[in-house]
């Protein structure tokens, strides 16, 4: 037998008009601000959210930030390996920590000579194949950490010291490819500063 719903005072929730098992009932409760707050706050979040990464781009996508943190993991590693030999100042000049801190100290301390395209102009062109003192890695660590005083490239190694000399290395051969030819340059004819 089902009983009929019983009216509902007026100061409480009304009560619905099916039943179960004969006699449960339910009332028509108006759900709790906080948790209409939870809902809307979420569905709001999910429009910036989605805006931001998916939409627009601002955010780094997954990968973008999965690459990231290895990169700089990686130029942990590099920055902990004791000896400076090519295969290390290839890596680093591929790994864009090191590239970046290496264009922070090229800009500050090499463009005046070299310019900000590498191209030359009192200092000689470090995107070219042609190489005065040798295109190895190694050799361009040496040529940077000793200078040539008597034409005009001074030593930077009392200055900058061996991690910035090495990030400025990478910087120079980000520019270069493993593997291409190196050719001999005799010496270097300066450009006049236009
Ligand atoms: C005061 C000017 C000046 C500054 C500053 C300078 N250089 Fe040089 N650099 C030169 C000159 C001049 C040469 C050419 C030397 C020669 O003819 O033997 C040169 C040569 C070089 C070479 C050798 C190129 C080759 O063909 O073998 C490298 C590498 C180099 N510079 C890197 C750097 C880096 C990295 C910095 C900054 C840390 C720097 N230079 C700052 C003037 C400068």
């Amino acid at each position: 037998m089902t009983p009929t719903p019983k009216p509902t005072p007026p100061d409480q929730d009304k009560l619905r008009p099916h039943v179960f098992d004969g006699d449960i009932q339910e009332y028509d409760k108006r759900l709790p601000n906080w948790w209409l707050m939870t809902l809307y706050g979420a569905i709001v979040f999910w429009a910036g959210y989605w805006f931001y990464y998916e939409r627009a781009h601002y955010g780094p996508t997954n990968a973008a930030a999965v690459e990231q943190q290895l990169a700089i993991i990686e130029a942990k590693r590099l920055a902990a390996t004791p000896a400076v030999d090519d295969a290390s100042l290839w890596k680093m000049s591929r790994n864009p920590v090191f590239v970046e801190a290496g264009r922070a100290t090229f800009n500050s301390t090499c463009v005046s000579c070299h310019t900000e395209k590498l191209t030359g102009g009192i200092g000689a062109n470090l995107v070219d194949q042609l190489w005065i003192h040798g295109g190895k890695p190694t050799e361009i660590y040496a040529t940077v950490t000793n200078g040539v005083l008597a034409k005009g490239m001074p030593p930077w190694g009392p200055v900058l010291g061996g991690k910035k000399i090495t990030e400025a290395v990478a910087y120079v051969l980000s520019y270069h490819q493993e593997g291409e030819p190196i050719e001999v340059q005799a010496a270097w004819v300066p450009i006049a500063p236009k």
